[in-house]
């Protein structure tokens, strides 16, 4: 359809199918109308308003889609399709690493993958809209959200904020019904709750909202993501689902985003708890100003709209442009000509799990494994008697919180992965306890005597999927004491422990970490489908490790949020003695993390030698060449993810003690060596000034290359830009 026809359908509607259009209801008023009678009646709902409502949350399987957009069309007046959309955050049914694991990959092409596969899979099943990519930084492990976000890191989200909003959508949604539209959320500042804890209030200044957490959602804005969702949170003291500031001036005016802007799920009639709306016909005004199109799962568009638009309480055109940006949103979409889309039964059936994507989501997690401590013990010798230990050890409850149809009992356990290369008399399995709920004497006793009969104990310890994901923040983030009792136990037998991890969020785990019987870690997330698969495969050294984190791993929660990028402090600990008092520093534990940004390590080594650069004096037309040699240093083939890091020496704001800038994940053979070169130019200096301004500092850089974001180990030089 052209625009000009768009205006002519909304010239023909009238007002209360134009309301109607702006309320999203979710899959049961569709599909099990009888269960939802009790609640219809007392949201003031009435048939005709669900069959005319603009668009559905959670409905998909080809064959329900194409029956449901059937009934609804032959109701609908106008003919104008219904909009299937859904949570599809890391995979449909073939699921994928959490989106935290997928940032430690830090391999966009990986990233760009996996929406692919899971836009196709949703496409076929019906799908039109997907509330993914979610990019909100994130710095505080606490928050249960952290698993669905890629990490702490602006300039890591962002490009794989785009890489994944170019999976979904493909280069032309309208042409290609097997990619599905990109809902960036949660806009903004979301990952940012005070002290953790979900839904609560966020506090900082516009500048360090648009310096750190803004870049991640305008970069999937800039790669054309169709949708922006609301966050649940407030900025600067306004609920975002009224915030005119944030959504008119900054997102539509500010940045020209002219898609569509839906709530969070019943965040505009929240608005009311929230304090800043009376009632609910107040919230529906206040977010329908502040430019909301769609109201998810709450009544106050569809209850309020009309009396105040009667009222003269709101301007007709507010809405009416609400309407337009839906209706521009079905035809990008293509729906008016083809309802169905890409619903197609059969390619349903041959590709929803097929072994190729498993084969893609085996190969994802292998590469958002984290290997975090390594005595020399991994990879195992398939020889060796391993007692597998823990809750993890047979546990399918490895997709994580956000797996809407994803089915655990199809996924690989660790032990099933194990099997594949440890015979059955040499793989000894006992569970010792549950995650959270300690195991009986005899489940211990069993645990403790086939870890005496074993060469090495796998301790498979972690968190089960709805300790992370939403409304999950946890204020103590160790492993559940049970788990931990169970370590004490085994550790007293004096036998190499490898534990491995399944979770949603860095965990405490200092205590694991320090300890000598503890030979390994690998922080294997909620890996997804074929999570045993991979985790088997690098440790037996089949697959070499080759993520890094993408968010810190704190000493204990006390250091939350600890990051790699602070700013700079007046008493920096850093180039003063250990004794001196008057520094910023914990009596206790160091200031850096326990496992930092960027850090992760591999069955290789790599070295870093010879930095350098093309010009130490850069001006505003010229490009800066810095170069590295890095080479594997040890005896197999490994991938490694070179890092480049800028400080601004003096700045007319505070700057962070270092700046992701660049990184490379590249592969080298034993004794290989690549030199790797970045180019930096006025841009990457750029930062928010006072005056909100983005733009660069005369003076000093210091660049910084290396393996991690830890100061051991990066090459360091220096330029200047001048102007
Ligand atoms: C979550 C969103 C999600 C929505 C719809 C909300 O509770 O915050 O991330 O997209 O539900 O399921």
């Amino acid at each position: 359809m052209r625009a000009v026809e768009l205006q002519d359908l909304l010239a023909k509607m009238t007002r209360q199918e134009k309301i109607n259009q702006l309320l999203q209801l979710a899959a049961g008023f569709y599909i099990d109308l009888d269960a939802v009678t009790g609640p219809i009646e007392e949201m003031g709902l009435t048939e005709e308003m669900i069959d005319n409502a603009g668009t559905v949350l959670g409905i998909s399987g080809a064959a329900d889609v194409i029956q449901t957009q059937k009934k609804y069309l032959a109701k609908n007046r106008l003919g104008i399709p219904l909009i299937f959309m859904a949570d599809v955050i890391h995979g449909y049914k073939t699921i994928f690493p959490i989106p935290l694991a997928l940032g430690s990959s830090w391999n966009t092409a990986l990233a760009e993958e996996t929406a692919r596969i899971s836009a196709l899979e949703s496409a076929v099943s019906g799908l039109h809209v997907t509330f993914s990519p979610m990019v909100d930084l994130v710095r505080d492990p606490r928050w249960g959200r952290v698993m669905e976000s890629t990490g702490e890191d602006a300039f890591l989200n962002a490009e794989l904020a785009k890489a994944f909003v170019r999976g979904y959508q493909g280069t032309d949604l309208t042409l290609d019904v097997e990619r599905v539209a990109a809902c960036v959320k949660h806009f903004a500042a979301y990952g940012a709750p005070v002290a953790g804890r979900e839904y609560n209030t966020v506090n900082m200044s516009e500048r360090q909202l648009r310096e750190a957490y803004l870049p991640g959602y305008q970069a999937a804005l800039n790669e054309g993501a169709k949708l922006v969702m609301t966050a649940f949170n407030t900025v600067d003291g306004v609920p975002a689902t009224a915030n005119q500031w944030l959504m008119r001036d900054l997102l539509r005016k500010e940045w020209n985003f002219d898609g569509v802007l839906i709530s969070d799920w019943g965040a505009v009639k929240e608005l009311v708890p929230h304090g800043v709306a009376s009632d609910e016909k107040e919230a529906a005004i206040l977010a329908l100003k502040a430019g909301v199109d769609i109201e998810m799962m709450t009544m106050c568009y569809l209850n309020h709209l009309e009396d105040a638009l009667e009222a003269g309480e709101i301007a007709e055109n507010l809405v009416d442009e609400a309407v337009l940006r839906i209706l521009n949103l079905k035809n990008d979409l293509g729906l008016f000509e083809n309802p169905y889309r890409g619903a197609d039964v059969q390619r349903e059936q041959e590709l929803v799990l097929s072994d190729a994507h498993r084969e893609s989501a085996r190969k994802a997690a292998e590469e958002s494994i984290v290997l975090l401590k390594n005595s020399g013990i991994l990879p195992l010798a398939s020889q060796q008697k391993i007692a597998l230990i823990g809750p993890g050890a047979e546990s399918k409850d490895i997709l994580g919180a956000w797996s809407w149809q994803g089915e655990s009992e199809k996924a690989i356990s660790l032990a099933e992965g194990l099997r594949k290369y440890v015979p059955v008399e040499q793989l000894m399995i006992a569970k010792g306890c549950e995650v959270l709920t300690a195991g009986s004497q005899t489940e211990v006793a069993e645990a403790l005597e086939i870890a005496e009969a074993a060469d090495v104990i796998i301790l498979a310890l972690g968190e089960n999927s709805d300790m992370s994901g939403e409304a999950a923040s946890r204020s103590d983030i160790h492993l559940p004491q049970v788990q931990l009792d169970l370590f004490k136990q085994l550790k007293k037998l004096g036998k190499p422990i490898v534990v491995t991890l399944f979770n949603g969020r860095p965990l405490d785990i200092s205590e694991l970490s320090q300890s000598t019987e503890v030979a390994a870690i690998v922080e294997a997330w909620f890996p997804g489908t074929e999570g045993g698969n991979a985790l088997a495969n690098i440790l037996m050294g089949a697959i070499n490790p080759s993520a890094k984190l993408s968010m810190s791993f704190p000493y204990n929660v006390g250091q939350v949020p600890v990051y790699y990028n602070p700013d700079n402090t007046g008493r920096p600990e850093v180039g003063r003695s250990a004794d001196e008092k008057y520094v910023s520093k914990y009596l206790d534990i160091p200031n850096e993390a326990l496992y930092p940004f960027g850090f992760g390590l591999s069955y290789t080594s790599f070295s870093y030698s010879d930095l350098q650069i093309s010009t130490t004096k850069l001006t505003p037309s010229e490009t800066l060449k810095i170069h590295v040699t890095v080479k594997n240093t040890g005896n197999i083939i490994g991938k490694e993810i070179v890092q480049l890091y800028i400080r601004d020496v003096v700045g007319e704001v505070v700057r962070p003690v270092k700046e992701l800038k660049g990184y490379q994940k590249i592969e080298l053979a034993a004794n290989e060596e690549q030199v790797i070169t970045f180019t930096l130019s006025e841009n990457e200096l750029c930062y928010v000034h006072q005056d909100l301004s983005f733009k660069s500092d005369t003076g000093e850089f210091h660049v910084m290359v290396g393996p991690s974001s830890h100061d051991d180990g990066l090459l360091k030089t220096s330029f200047t830009f001048i102007n």
